[in-house]
């Protein structure tokens, strides 16, 4: 592989490194094949999806030169480990519009591919961890974990993960601290929680890799609008994931991972401690 000098350390660490870092994480943590055991559904899906491909190259008429560059495209896809980045900027948001199609609680929206479980654990007061520097806007983000019929969930967990002001993940870009901008915080007794961080940067998928090929030939753009990532849970109750997003922001209304929801978007305020931003946003959730 190689790597073009950049004069901008970020944008050089967000390059294929990070893609391959998360194809590791992902395979780490999946139990691959497990979902896949019903022959009918298997075949009803691949037939399904291989007869989608089938009408495109029809309709358009697909040249060799095409299927040639398809080919080599997919490839190279997985020699850069964008799996994970690809399926989930282009394919997730219809995962999880189906999956919660029923929730009467919190909207969730895309994981994404840089969560971490296990990130360590704060009580309902919780600074994130972070740089003694580090750079960006203070954020208060505040609020109230509750069931469907708004009793209170004490000891609820948020798990909050999110880039920092240059746009970078922590374990997936290099030169960050492990657990930077990485928490879990529990409820206090009345499902309250108050966690202080920084506010994120947007987020450019990373263009050096088979995704920005793809983004530069069709003239799309590589934004995610700034965003915090949230896993919310509680026993007795679903999960959710979702993520928040920050209103009057680029590309709010142009996600590249089309994963932005009206009830999605906060409206910060300036503190009332004088120092950087608060918002509140409570999370409902659904009973199991
Ligand atoms: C990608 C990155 C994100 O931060 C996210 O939330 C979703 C997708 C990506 O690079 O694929
Ligand atoms: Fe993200």
């Amino acid at each position: 592989m190689t790597i073009t000098p950049t004069p901008n350390p970020a944008e050089e660490a967000t390059a294929a490194a990070s893609g391959a870092a998360a194809t590791e994480k992902f395979r780490s943590r999946q139990h691959t094949g497990s979902a896949m055991a019903d022959t009918k559904r298997v075949d009803t899906l691949a037939s399904e999806m291989l007869s989608a491909v089938h009408d495109i190259i029809r309709r358009h008429k697909v040249t060799y030169a095409e299927y040639d560059a398809l080919k080599a495209w997919l490839i190279q896809v997985g020699l850069d480990g964008e799996w994970p980045l690809f399926l989930d900027v282009w394919v997730e948001h219809v995962v999880e519009e189906v999956a919660n199609e029923n929730r009467q609680g919190s909207k969730g929206t895309i994981e994404g591919p840089y969560y971490v479980p296990d990130s360590p654990s704060f009580t309902a007061i919780a600074t994130l961890p972070m740089r003694e520097d580090e750079p960006g806007t203070p954020l208060l983000f505040q609020g109230q974990v509750t069931s469907v019929d708004g009793t209170p969930l004490a000891g609820a967990k948020v798990e909050m993960w999110h880039a920092d002001a240059n746009g970078l993940y922590s374990q997936f870009a290099p030169g960050l601290p492990e657990w930077n901008l990485r928490g879990t915080v529990l409820t206090d007794d009345q499902g309250n929680f108050r966690i202080h961080t920084k506010e994120p940067a947007p987020y450019q998928i990373p263009t050096d890799g088979s995704c920005g090929k793809l983004i530069a030939a069709a003239g799309w753009h590589a934004w995610r609008p700034a965003h915090l990532h949230l896993k919310v849970s509680a026993p007795g109750h679903q999960l959710i994931t979702t993520q928040l997003y920050f209103r009057g922001g680029s590309h709010v209304e142009d996600d590249i991972a089309s994963a932005v929801k009206p009830e999605l978007v906060l409206d910060p305020a300036p503190a009332a401690s004088g120092t950087g931003n608060e918002v509140t946003y409570d999370f409902v959730l659904d009973r199991a």
